[in-house]
């Protein structure tokens, strides 16, 4: 079953930010297929106690049976990290956040996240939410299609390939994740070296799953529940994602937000956190090179204080 599990990128540099052990607690918010926490249990930075929380149910099972060995010293949560203030009361040593999906979830799970697959347009990471991308591509009017596939996806020719989702779905409703596939193919003729479908796909996955404000409401409520010294590390895969946490570890880190022209401070504003990372650490060329979908990967490090 190995293969089934998800490569947990830029292990070594998680566990380079983690001190070695006695820390009482980490939290791992994205547990997927479990290989982050597997990588900390096993090493010498290892918590006395680790939470771990995924929305999917699936993953979360498939992590349980992989860290067997180790459920003695770790809790599992079934929640949506945007709640992380509500799923956990004490204060924690280290969050640890890969978003996005796993490749398990990608491919294996039929859950129409891929564009390679032949199952019904859903890409809900929590399968019991109402929205599905099927909803969006077969009812949106156009004009909030073409935005969201802009505003989500950065598709250059998202006008044009909203306008062909419209006139396929007035003749046929668009089922598959292969269907939708087939018109972004025909209308998307840019040559770049990614797949034609790949900004579309990327943009419903976001628009269902709500990511970008549930990932504004994580960064905030995560912040509060670090003890002094604690550190939030978080990876992110596409540049929305890595923009927002770069603009809130900012905003965190500033001592004062009054208007230049204002002489003293009147906001009275305090530094919640210290931001390790000026640029964001990339995977090593030796990761990208075992696995190349890693080249994307962003990570960003603050300390509470
Ligand atoms: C990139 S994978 C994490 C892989 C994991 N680090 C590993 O080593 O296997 C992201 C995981 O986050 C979960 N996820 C995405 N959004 C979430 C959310 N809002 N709350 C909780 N889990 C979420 C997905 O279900 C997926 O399992």
């Amino acid at each position: 079953m190995t293969s089934d599990y998800h490569y947990a990128v830029m292990k070594q540099e998680i566990l380079d930010n983690l001190e070695l052990a006695n820390n009482d607690t980490y939290i791992d918010v994205t547990l997927g297929t479990g290989g982050h926490t597997l990588a900390i249990m096993e090493s010498n930075k290892k918590p006395k106690k680790m939470i771990c929380i995924d929305l999917d149910k699936e993953s979360l099972k498939v992590a349980k049976k992989r860290l067997g060995k180790y459920s003695k010293n770790i809790k599992y949560i079934q929640g949506n990290f945007k709640d992380i203030d509500l799923l956990i009361q004490e204060k924690v040593d280290a969050i640890i956040a890969d978003l996005g999906i796993s490749s398990y979830q990608l491919l294996h799970s039929n859950r129409g996240f891929s564009f390679n697959e032949n199952s019904l347009l859903d890409m809900r990471i929590d399968k019991y939410q109402e929205l599905t991308a099927h909803k969006i591509v077969n009812s949106y009017p156009l004009q909030e299609l073409s935005d969201l596939l802009k505003n989500f996806g950065e598709e250059k020719n998202h006008f044009k390939i909203a306008s062909e989702i419209v006139r396929q779905r007035n003749n046929e409703e668009i089922k598959t994740c292969l269907d939708l596939a087939k018109i972004v193919k025909r209308t998307n003729k840019n040559k770049t070296k990614i797949n034609p479908s790949t900004r579309t796909f990327q943009a419903l996955r976001i628009a269902v799953n709500n990511e970008l404000s549930t990932l504004e409401e994580f960064l905030e409520k995560s912040l509060k529940l670090l003890k002094k010294g604690g550190k939030l590390i978080i990876i992110s895969f596409h540049s929305l994602e890595d923009r927002i946490i770069k603009q809130v570890f900012k905003y965190c880190e500033a001592k004062c937000i009054c208007p230049p022209s204002v002489m003293v401070c009147k906001c009275k504003k305090k530094q919640t956190l210290r931001i390790l990372t000026k640029k964001p650490l990339t995977p090593s060329t030796r990761e990208v090179s075992e696995n190349a979908k890693s080249r994307s990967a962003k990570m960003r490090i603050g300390v509470a204080i």
